[in-house]
């Protein structure tokens, strides 16, 4: 793979003159929120269905149409040499014949042939183009030259037809264009996620929590997807959303999250307990907001210890029905300053968690939660360093996964 940065991919999307037009707009927003860098190429068909400002304004880039604008940068051929993945979306019958015959009378044609990525196409049309014999064939030519096709689905068409022709959702095509690129190195696997930070509620309006923010795991859970994996993401309170294609089970405080991954750990063949998860909760929780006129000056509040859910599964009441060979990868979050201290700290977490994996990273009032960045250190059960990555949180993610892997 020839990644942009790190984990990040460089994706064209070609948008061609259907109605499906409107749901690229969709696909290039889940490419955008996925981190990758995206660059539109809209055929002048295209724009007549969807415009380029709104185009322009989702992907973050300039949108390329004009086989003539850009000359001085050779754009005609820059954007395919340069991307990692090429996405057609919606590709018409139209789109499909020329892609077949290599024409390349347009910025996208031009683009296609310049460039050694892999090439995702999502045809769209009427059932009767779907299924004439010249497109069939053009289907056929693309497929022996290694493109993949995504779809398309059989349902209302645009009319009042139903049929096979539409085009697949951008969920699904935005998930073959990373199978494209990925290893699909956890094909077939189960994988548990926990992220996020538990509240451990003081009244109905209250509670404690923590500053986790939930990207690291909701970056663990995207990249496990995207490597193949069915992925459960139990969340606590993410700030951010969760990724589309994995299954999200909601869990507030610590003993939901208990709750969540009893019930779905048995099936998982690892699972990554990111989730910041309170140790102690307040004893009792008012029904009703607690009134400082009622309280006073001071204000006491009893805690009580929250279950260890990793101790659980590792050796307590979940360890019996765990999966053979089941991976369980735990964190660790420390602000000790000292890295001979920290790595002795960590040491003596995997072998009290009981963990097959640590990850250990440094947080502070600046560092770790809540960041578009991290840096980990990944320990094994006997304290050794078997990995360690620094950069974005799904960078971070890929290699944690190389180590599961
Ligand atoms: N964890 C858990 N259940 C808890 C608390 C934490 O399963 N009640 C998990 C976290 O999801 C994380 C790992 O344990 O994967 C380490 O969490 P951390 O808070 O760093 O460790 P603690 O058990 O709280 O240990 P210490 O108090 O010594 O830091």
């Amino acid at each position: 793979m020839t990644s942009g940065e790190g984990d990040r991919l460089r994706v064209v999307v070609g948008i061609t003159g259907g109605i499906a037009a409107y749901k690229a707009v969709a696909l290039v927003r889940l490419f955008v929120l996925g981190g990758h860098d995206v660059s539109v190429i809209a055929t002048e068909a295209a724009l007549r269905f969807v415009g380029k400002p709104t185009l322009e304004a989702i992907s973050r880039n300039p949108v390329g149409t004009d086989l003539y604008e850009g000359v001085s940068e050779v754009r005609h051929v820059a954007l395919g040499q340069r991307a990692d993945v090429l996405v057609v979306a919606p590709a018409t019958a139209n789109t499909l014949a020329k892609l077949a015959h290599g024409l390349a009378d347009d910025l996208l044609g031009t683009t296609v042939l310049a460039s050694a990525a892999p090439l995702v196409v999502a045809p769209a049309m009427h059932t009767e183009m779907w299924e004439h014999p010249a497109t069939v064939a053009n289907l056929r030519v693309l497929r022996e030259r290694g493109v993949r096709i995504a779809g398309p689905g059989t349902g209302a068409l645009t009319g009042s037809d139903v049929g096979a022709g539409r085009m697949a959702e951008p969920d699904e095509i935005y998930a073959a264009a990373l199978a494209a690129v990925r290893p699909q190195d956890l094909a077939g696997r189960r994988l548990l996620v926990t992220a996020g930070g538990t509240r451990e509620p003081l009244d109905p309006v209250r509670f404690l929590g923590n500053r986790s923010s939930g990207r690291q795991g909701v970056a663990i859970a995207e990249a496990a997807r995207d490597r193949g994996a069915s992925v459960i993401l139990v969340a606590a309170h993410l700030e951010i959303p969760a990724p589309h294609g994995v299954e999200v089970h909601s869990a507030g405080s610590a003993r939901e999250l208990a709750d969540a991954v009893a019930r779905h750990a048995r099936d998982a063949d690892a699972v990554i307990m990111a989730a910041a998860v309170a140790d102690y909760r307040p004893e009792r929780v008012a029904d009703a907001k607690l009134k400082k006129d009622a309280l006073g000056d001071e204000y006491d509040v009893r805690l009580v210890k929250n279950p260890d859910i990793l101790r659980e599964l590792t050796s307590g009441a979940l360890a019996p029905s765990r999966r053979d060979g089941q991976v369980v990868i735990g964190f660790a979050a420390e602000t000790e300053q000292d890295p001979e201290r920290l790595l002795a700290i960590a040491r003596e977490k995997a072998a009290r968690k009981g963990v097959d994996y640590l990850v250990l990273n440094r947080v502070g009032w600046s560092e770790g939660f809540g960041t578009e960045g991290n840096a980990v250190t990944v320990l094994d059960s006997a304290g050794s360093i078997v990995g360690e990555a620094a950069g974005d949180k799904l960078s971070v993610a890929h290699r944690i996964l190389d180590v599961l892997v």
